[in-house]
């Protein structure tokens, strides 16, 4: 499948436009838009490896664990597919100190075979650490989302949270998911959401914030279908700071 100029994300810039929109409104005819530079792979691979020792603290505090457990419970209740095969193959893209990977082990009542990436080498340290612990087979690497470093349709499940957002095209990143993914296999995201704790998210880290509705829109237009959003329960701070959607990479492509 080529989705070469044929999907349009609403937020995305033009290739060599590496902002983020900060606001947008329009006013007759006039257009007013606000973008800011994106932190690049470095920045932000200096920015965690700096924050990775207080991290987990910090999720803690958001009730994030307890979110993505819930999380992961409703999303996956009804996917026999990931209970048939044999041992499932989950990825986690941006896996940071291994949180959402870590609620998978308690929501998913088999084992599952984990690989991880992130840019920052200290939060891949962490999660090493974090995870060792869970019986989890897993294997995490340092890598870019925009080109992960897989062969294509291996893993029943691809998840990011908090990742997608950190970049000016993240079209190109749900492309490599999809493209990983089998066919069949679900793509799970979570995004900073457009709320208050969201702009002040914006304002720290420069990323996007969405609502639901774009973001089933960035998921349809990567070439998911059965697009949802996924309630969030558990942990009052974050829901107020995201949206989590999933979708399924068609059985057939066109
Ligand atoms: C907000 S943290 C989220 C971590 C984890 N997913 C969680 O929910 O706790 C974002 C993570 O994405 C990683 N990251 C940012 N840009 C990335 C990229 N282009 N490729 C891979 N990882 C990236 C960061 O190093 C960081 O660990």
């Amino acid at each position: 499948m080529n989705h070469a100029h044929t999907l349009a994300f609403p937020a995305a810039a033009p290739h060599d436009d590496n902002t983020i929109p900060v606001f947008a409104r329009r006013l007759g005819s006039w257009q007013f838009t606000l973008r800011r530079r994106a932190l690049r792979p470095d920045e932000l691979a200096a920015r965690y490896d700096q924050a990775a020792p207080g991290w987990s603290r910090t999720l803690d505090r958001l009730g994030v664990p307890n979110a993505y457990e819930t999380l992961l419970r409703t999303a996956l209740k009804d996917e026999p597919s990931l209970y048939r095969a044999p041992q499932a193959r989950v990825l986690d893209c941006g896996i940071g100190t291994g949180a959402l990977s870590a609620a998978l082990a308690d929501a998913l009542p088999v084992p599952f075979a984990l690989k991880g990436v992130d840019i920052s080498t200290r939060m891949l340290a962490r999660a090493r650490a974090r995870l060792y612990g869970t019986g989890i087979q897993s294997s995490l690497q340092q890598g870019d989302i925009q080109a992960l470093p897989f062969d294509s349709n291996q893993f029943d499940l691809a998840m990011t949270a908090h990742v997608l957002e950190h970049l000016a095209h993240p079209e190109t990143a749900l492309w490599e998911m999809f493209r990983v993914v089998k066919p069949g296999g679900l793509i799970l995201v979570c995004l900073t959401r457009r709320s208050p704790l969201g702009a002040y998210v914006q304002l720290k880290w420069r990323t996007h914030r969405v609502t639901g509705h774009e973001t089933e829109t960035w998921l349809r237009d990567a070439g998911l279908e059965n697009v949802r959003c996924l309630p969030l329960r558990g942990g009052v701070w974050y829901r107020q700071l995201s949206v989590a959607c999933i979708g399924r990479k068609p059985e057939t492509l066109i």
